[in-house]
């Protein structure tokens, strides 16, 4: 069981949107369990105050260390920091645009944790002593900026989750899909074979396996030098599918 425990200025933010697929389906199973917290009851004055304005200046506010420190060490029963944390196989997630990008290895580092902590920034961000103290991990899920953490720990939660082994219907389904292999996924039709003129490439109507399993690599190939030519330098090709892409260029 891996638990998810969010913590947020805007816990309502989360109600229901983890009541889907594959998510609800784990919830269900046993296999995770996802825990919203307002930020805001971690603060002890009247106005349970989580933000205050940057030192040297500048607009907006940052959110406090106070309560995040509080909140993480009350979640986790641990005040050791970041190592501490690990050693106990648990993760303290600070979702940031200044985080490490997630990717499908750092989803299936988490998922074997016990326990994973998300911390949600709003406004300007989070005091900087939170990712220098507190969290195990900075993580961005993109090259842009969000107006609050909250979409990003969806994100994470669902891409994490589907990696708990049992979460898919078939334990075989999370090592074809897109990055588990550097490579993106093979493009894939469904009936019927001719729509608006496009019919479905022979050889997957062939019946003959090895012919199709060929097929989507090479597709698969082509499509990550296309769309992820990041990706795709990092490829190691057999000499066959270097010739074989070689030749379609021609
Ligand atoms: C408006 S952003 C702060 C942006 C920050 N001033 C910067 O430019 O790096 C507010 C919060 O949204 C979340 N956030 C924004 N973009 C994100 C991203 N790409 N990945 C993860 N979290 C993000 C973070 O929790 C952040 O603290």
């Amino acid at each position: 069981m891996l638990r998810f425990d969010i913590i947020t200025i805007f816990p309502e933010f989360f109600r229901g949107v983890f009541d889907f697929g594959i998510v609800r389906r784990a919830r269900a199973a046993g296999l995770v369990e996802v825990a919203a917290h307002d930020l805001r009851g971690w603060t002890h004055d009247r106005h349970k105050v989580v933000d205050d304005r940057p030192f040297g200046g500048g607009d907006g506010m940052v959110l406090k260390p106070e309560p995040i420190f509080e909140a993480v060490e009350s979640l986790t029963g641990l005040t050791g920091g970041a190592e501490s944390f690990r050693q106990a196989s648990k993760r303290v997630v600070l979702l940031s645009p200044q985080g490490r990008q997630l990717s499908q290895a750092l989803a299936a580092e988490l998922a074997g944790a016990e326990r994973v902590v998300v911390v949600c920034g709003r406004y300007e961000g989070v005091d900087e002593r939170v990712s220098e103290g507190l969290a195990t991990d900075e993580v961005s899920i993109g090259d842009y900026v969000l107006s609050g953490g909250e979409p990003a720990a969806v994100v994470l939660v669902d891409a994490v989750t589907r990696l708990i082994p049992g979460a898919l219907g078939s334990e075989t389904s999370a090592v074809n899909e897109s990055f588990s292999e550097g490579i993106l996924d093979f493009p894939n039709y469904t009936r019927p074979v001719e729509f608006r003129g496009r019919r479905v490439p022979e050889i997957l109507l062939s019946g003959h396996h090895a012919e199709v399993a060929r097929w989507r690599r090479r597709a698969a190939l082509r499509k990550t030098r296309r769309n992820r030519p990041d990706l795709f330098a990092g490829v190691e090709l057999s000499e066959k599918e270097r010739a074989a892409l070689d030749e379609e260029d021609e």
